[in-house]
């Protein structure tokens, strides 16, 4: 393989993976060249930008740690989270829709009965979350696991912030339906927030004049045996970020109604407004149950 040129080096590539054994890694590393290639071509990539593209990743991975993982907001941020989730969980029309997991989800929160307060000190306004969960042919699903976690009033998630050793797990949990499939739990009021900003992928939304903001939303894991996993959000209704979110998981069906209470010290200890949010969610049946 000598003398390869702009013409001949695509094909030169492929056939070195030719002794590939694993036939779906060939399949993807293929098209992978192949487009890679092909935007080198359509953009006339010059080394000056090659070099730029290189330099934005490696301050992505060096950025990357147990904590922070900019590659997943890199992914996010160019819709390509999206466009995994949505290709990958199409549902029957009633069950709920899908949107995509974020950086944020820790394995090991605190389980949690139905009936707790689960903001184990974040600030915001108190809020009371419930609902069912339910099979496509309307049957309750009772067990089912349900992490949910969110960010606090100024918009961070417990792992962005400093460890205090009292508040390892804060505004997240897990928790089981009950016998009717019914959850319910007392938390803060969701706020819009910005994506981590202070990064390569930062910069990059600056450069393209785009935002961070992502509208206020809870996140749900829902699993239960012979279901297909729900990972969701639901949105606040009204929110100003609905239609610009930083990652392209707003869907409509997501959108819910979080009702404001005058404020009533004998359900909420203090004297500020609370919310209320009730939200229902269907599950798929997986397809070895089906
Ligand atoms: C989140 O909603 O937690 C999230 C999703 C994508 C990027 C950053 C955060
Ligand atoms: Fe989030």
């Amino acid at each position: 393989m000598r003398n390869i040129n702009e013409d001949t080096i695509t094909q030169a590539v492929l056939a070195s993976m030719a002794g590939c054994r694993d036939a779906r890694l060939r399949e993807v590393m293929t098209s992978l060249v192949q487009h890679v290639h092909a935007f080198a071509r359509e953009t006339k990539l010059t080394e000056a930008e090659w070099f730029q593209g290189i330099e934005f990743l490696t301050r992505a991975g060096h950025i990357t740690d147990d904590k922070r993982q900019e590659f997943i907001l890199l992914s996010d941020v160019l819709g390509l989270s999206m466009l995994v989730t949505a290709q990958n969980n199409a549902k029957p029309a009633g069950c709920t829709e899908a949107t995509v997991f974020g950086p944020f989800y820790v394995d090991g929160a605190p389980v949690v009965d139905n009936g707790a307060d689960i903001s184990n000190g974040a600030k915001g306004a108190p809020c009371f979350v419930s609902g069912q969960v339910r099979g496509i042919d309307g049957k309750p699903v009772p067990d089912a696991a349900l992490d949910v976690w969110q960010s606090d009033d100024e918009g961070f998630y417990d792992v962005q912030k400093p460890a205090d050793g009292l508040h390892e797990h804060q505004a997240r949990a897990r928790l089981y339906t009950d016998a009717q499939g019914r959850f319910d739990f007392r938390s803060i009021l969701a706020q819009h927030y910005p994506i981590p900003h202070d990064g390569p992928v930062g910069c990059m939304l600056e450069n393209l004049g785009r935002h961070p903001w992502r509208p206020a939303h809870l996140h749900f894991m829902i699993q239960a045996p012979g279901y297909e996993r729900l990972i969701t959000h639901v949105f606040r209704d009204g929110d100003k970020y609905l239609d610009s979110d930083a990652v392209f998981g707003v869907r409509s069906s997501l959108i819910a109604d979080w009702k404001r209470h005058d404020p009533d010290a004998r359900k909420t200890g203090t004297n500020e407004p609370y919310y209320s949010l009730q939200y229902d969610f269907v599950l798929n049946p997986s397809k070895k149950a089906a």
